[in-house]
């Protein structure tokens, strides 16, 4: 690290300590900005931790809707993101009206909305899942059900088949980052490393994760590797997921399965934005309160569910 970078981390520190900030980051952040977060987790665990902390001031490293679920369960708290743009392709795919005009076709549906998508969108929903619980948030649901699964096909269909009899129509949405893989950059990954076990995230293409080991959040995948008796690992998630795999298990080795696997909004987030940010406070998440009080009961009933 050079001086200027220490210099920095030292400045945000004590900033963070003066504003009685926590710093919270998606395993997708950059290294550096990894390292300064008080917590680091997938978007389950994020929004848990926002939930339950009593500081007042949280600084959030991630994408805009990560921020913005915090802001929902964190009403009195000031909610800050160093970076306005950091936004998701993802969440970007389903707005709130047409939601509603889906919903009016589907009169019985029930709506699961995974987090990557905007408070406005969660207002229009029955109840939120993300990667990490998505088959368990279905299961809680009556079994005669009708599913309206919103907003990733890749991630809905992959829940379906974790849970089988149940009833989900999908959404068309998909992660650009994680669609645009195909099974060819699995099979010459393992070419490569024949002895490497695949770790896939659920946002990835059927036919991508027929061809993985096992299938997981990026928490999962942590566990998945921390956990597994090998000791080299194909990983089809961010290529932030590998700071963190690397550092929990120095004796193993981790091999990003293609070079495209970078989202280059999560990678907006730089120290010098999480200074700027604790310095003034600002930009900050604002949600208007007609749409947070209907947001907050769809992510509340997924906490309910464990
Ligand atoms: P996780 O909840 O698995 O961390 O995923 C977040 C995400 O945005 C994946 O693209």
């Amino acid at each position: 690290m050079t001086e200027t970078k220490r210099d920095l981390v030292a400045e945000i520190k004590r900033l963070k300590q003066e504003r009685s900030a926590l710093i919270l980051g998606h395993y997708y952040q950059l290294p550096e900005v990894q390292d300064i977060a008080d917590f680091v987790g997938d978007s389950l665990e994020l929004s848990c931790r926002a939930a339950t902390t009593p500081a007042k001031v949280l600084l959030f490293c991630g994408v805009y809707f990560m921020a913005e679920t915090a802001a929902v369960l964190s009403p009195e708290k000031a909610v800050v993101i160093p970076d306005l743009q950091a936004g998701c392709p993802l969440a970007a795919m389903i707005t709130p009206e047409a939601l509603k005009a889906k919903r009016s076709q589907l009169r019985e549906a029930v709506v699961v909305t995974y987090v990557n998508t905007t408070a406005a969108v969660k207002a229009e929903s029955d109840i939120v899942c993300t990667s990490a619980n998505g088959p368990k948030v279905v299961r809680s649901l009556p079994p005669d059900s009708t599913i309206l699964f919103v907003p990733d096909r890749n991630l809905g269909q992959w829940v379906a088949s974790q849970c089988p009899g149940r009833r989900l129509i999908l959404w068309d949405g998909y992660c650009p980052i994680h669609d645009q893989i195909r099974p060819e950059d699995i099979l010459q990954a393992k070419k490569e490393h024949p002895e490497a076990q695949v770790l896939a995230h659920p946002e990835c293409r059927p036919e991508v994760l027929a061809l993985a080991d096992r299938v997981g959040s990026t928490s999962g995948i942590l566990r998945f590797a921390r956990e597994g008796s090998a000791r080299e690992y194909i990983i089809v998630t961010e290529e932030g997921l590998l700071h963190q795999l690397r550092k929990e298990n120095p004796g193993k080795e981790f091999y990003l399965a293609s070079p495209r696997l970078i989202c280059p909004d999560m990678k907006r987030i730089t120290l010098d934005k999480v200074y700027q940010a604790l310095r003034f406070l600002e930009p900050r998440v604002e949600i208007p309160a007609p749409v947070r009080e209907r947001a907050v009961l769809a992510v509340k009933r997924m906490l309910a569910t464990g």
